[in-house]
């Protein structure tokens, strides 16, 4: 294919089976380069303007031909279209080099996977967020909070540590320290910040254009890590029969569930659910307000509400529809704020972004804060209605939410409060009584909802609290109105579940004396745990490829399974071997497990 750059110079490329393209460009003999390019390189943006910078475009050329990082970026075809398109017209050449700023971005961070589990970010540089509806929020990617730290932090730790140059995202914040700002001027900066590190972070998301599919075909990342055998995520399990499973043929312990109280497989469990299915059959086929009602969805929400001491229960189609119906349905109007954790789980962000929508507010505080807290609840109006919400248990770090001192906080304001125990359930607390119970505060937390998709061995969601606010939420929430209810086999599985918690308290006793032996091993070998105290250990390891590697031994030489949170999952230098364990893990799983961590983390050097 020849291309005229300009009035004597031109670009020829030719393609050969066997994958590779041969390249030539230039105006002249003496000034004429080419060369071979792999049929997956990506194309360079060249400057229309040749001449004195032929031998810069032929070094980059080849550096990044040369990179497998970026030749695996996109696929030959387009990159030729996108180059002639490029060298067509020189207006063209802006846009390519944003192009290629994204490609370099990918290249540098190595990949773009979805976020994993959002619920890590660093408090620094973090003073209270607000968005509010129609700016940022509402029509911004709902990339729960990766809203904060993402792109500038993740630019600048990753771009340094590759020697790469810093793309513009990564220069300095030109904002006024933030002591001498008034709080709407520290509002704007904050608006300002996210909607440019939303933007960054989400690169390959924005490469949109006609054609809403095109993204698509260019992510490349997760291909190319399933051709190198280290891609992590979405492995089908043969079996998953609790402490042990079975991952492609081979027995595993696993340390990468949550199933605390070892109840998935529970003979009792299982018979509950093919009870329900004998008699109800296998789906309600319909929204709760509607044909998805049974009783037996009232009689666990009155279980629920019973074992919490709260005046209601209301029971919902999965955890992730209780934050998303529950903020969406409260805080759809103008004067409503979102005051949430920055680390709150990814369904508590997009509950908040439909809020957002109605035209509320978010103001976020730093993680598990409560000076921060009282600060962002004392900048609001007498006018606007908070409504605080925070995990109980962190879902990535295993740290519990000081809910004794921020209740203390909310009381003060005359807020309110939702707490999200999906991990604190079963786990912590008199009872299994989650968070609010742990430090004796129930009365005083509002709102508590989780998910049955941990502790109680199901699939579904639970929200209790005041009659008349879950009676508002199941009126108003589209996504509880229009969704149809939690099965009847995973309501009769979360019910049985529920009573075997409550008559066997071993269980929980036992679900701690392993974590508590798991931390206390580990962290005498010398890991990193951050602040856990409950079944969630995370090992810090703070490197992309180091945590894939460790993940990939821990599996493949030791048959541990773990999961692996990397970036952009998580923020750089974040990344951790999340490990999970259960009441019924036995001691031998654990020691087979520190032995593995131990060797691991020796061979690539976590340990000295
Ligand atoms: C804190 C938290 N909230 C909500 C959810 C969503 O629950 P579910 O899996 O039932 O949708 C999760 C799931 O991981 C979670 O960790």
């Amino acid at each position: 294919m020849k291309r005229l750059l300009g009035p004597s110079c031109q670009l020829e490329t030719t393609c050969v089976p066997g994958g590779a393209v041969r390249f030539d460009i230039g105006s002249g003999r003496s000034n004429r380069t080419s060369g071979w390019i792999e049929r997956r390189a990506v194309c360079v943006a060249l400057p229309a303007r040749l001449g004195s910078t032929m031998a810069t475009v032929k070094d980059l050329g080849k550096k990044l031909a040369g990179s497998p990082a970026v030749m695996r970026l996109i696929s030959n075809d387009r990159v030729m279209k996108a180059a002639t398109g490029v060298m067509e017209a020189r207006e063209r050449f802006e846009q390519a080099s944003g192009f290629w700023r994204e490609g370099w971005r990918v290249l540098v961070d190595g990949h773009v996977l979805p976020n994993i589990d959002p619920a890590m970010d660093t408090d620094e540089d973090l003073g209270v967020d607000t968005v509010d509806a129609g700016r940022n929020g509402a029509t911004g990617h709902a990339r729960p909070n990766g809203a904060a730290h993402d792109a500038t932090k993740n630019n600048g730790a990753s771009h340094g540590a590759n020697g790469s140059p810093p793309p513009a995202a990564a220069a300095p914040s030109p904002e006024a320290p933030r002591k001498t700002r008034t709080p709407e001027e520290r509002r704007k900066a904050a608006e300002e910040r996210l909607a440019k590190q939303m933007s960054q972070r989400v690169a390959i998301s924005k490469t949109g254009g006609k054609d809403v599919f095109d993204k698509c075909f260019k992510f490349m990342a997760a291909d190319n890590a399933r051709k190198m055998g280290v891609y992590p995520f979405f492995r089908p399990l043969d079996f998953n029969n609790g402490p042990l499973a079975q991952l492609e043929g081979k027995e595993v312990v696993m340390l990468g569930s949550n199933n605390y109280l070892g109840l998935t497989t529970d003979p009792r469990v299982r018979e509950a659910a093919q009870q329900a299915i004998e008699k109800y059959g296998t789906s309600m086929t319909g929204s709760r307000l509607v044909n998805g009602s049974m009783r037996l969805h009232n009689e666990l929400e009155q279980q629920l509400a019973a074992y919490h001491g709260k005046e209601a229960g209301l029971v919902f189609t999965t955890g992730y529809q209780v934050n998303i119906a529950a903020i969406s349905a409260l805080l759809a109007n103008k004067r409503s704020v979102a005051v949430i954790d920055k680390e709150d789980h990814a369904s508590i962000y997009d509950g908040v972004r439909l809020a957002q929508a109605a035209g509320a507010r978010m103001v976020r505080y730093k993680h598990n804060d409560p000076a921060s807290l009282d600060k962002a609840l004392s900048e609001l109006g007498d006018d606007q209605g908070p409504l605080v919400i925070t995990d109980g248990v962190f879902s990535a770090q295993g740290e519990i939410a000081r809910l004794d001192e921020l209740v203390k906080v909310v009381k003060k304001h005359k807020a309110r409060i939702l707490v999200d125990d999906a991990h604190a359930l079963g786990v912590i607390g008199p009872g299994g009584r989650g968070t609010a119970a742990h430090f004796g505060v129930e009365k005083d937390v509002d709102l508590i909802g989780g998910t049955f998709s941990k502790s109680l061995a199901s699939i579904g969601g639970w929200m209790v609290g005041d009659r008349k606010v879950l009676d508002y939420i199941q009126h108003f929430a589209f996504s509880f109105l229009f969704a149809a209810s939690a099965a009847p086999p995973c309501v009769a599985a979360a019910m049985k579940s529920l009573e075997i918690m409550q008559a066997e308290p071993w269980r929980q006793v036992k679900l701690r004396e392993n974590f508590t032996y798991m931390r206390e091993e580990l962290r005498r070998m010398g890991f990193e745990l951050g602040n856990t105290d409950t079944a969630v250990i995370p090992i810090y390891i703070r490197d992309d490829l180091k945590t894939v590697m460790m993940w990939k031994s821990l599996l493949e030489d030791y048959g541990i399974y773990v999961n692996p949170f990397i970036t952009p999952g998580v923020p750089p230098k974040q990344q951790v071997l999340r490990t999970s364990y259960m009441a019924t893990h036995e001691k031998e799983h654990l020691d087979q497990a520190l032995e593995a961590f131990e060797k691991v983390g020796k061979k690539f050097g976590v340990l000295s």
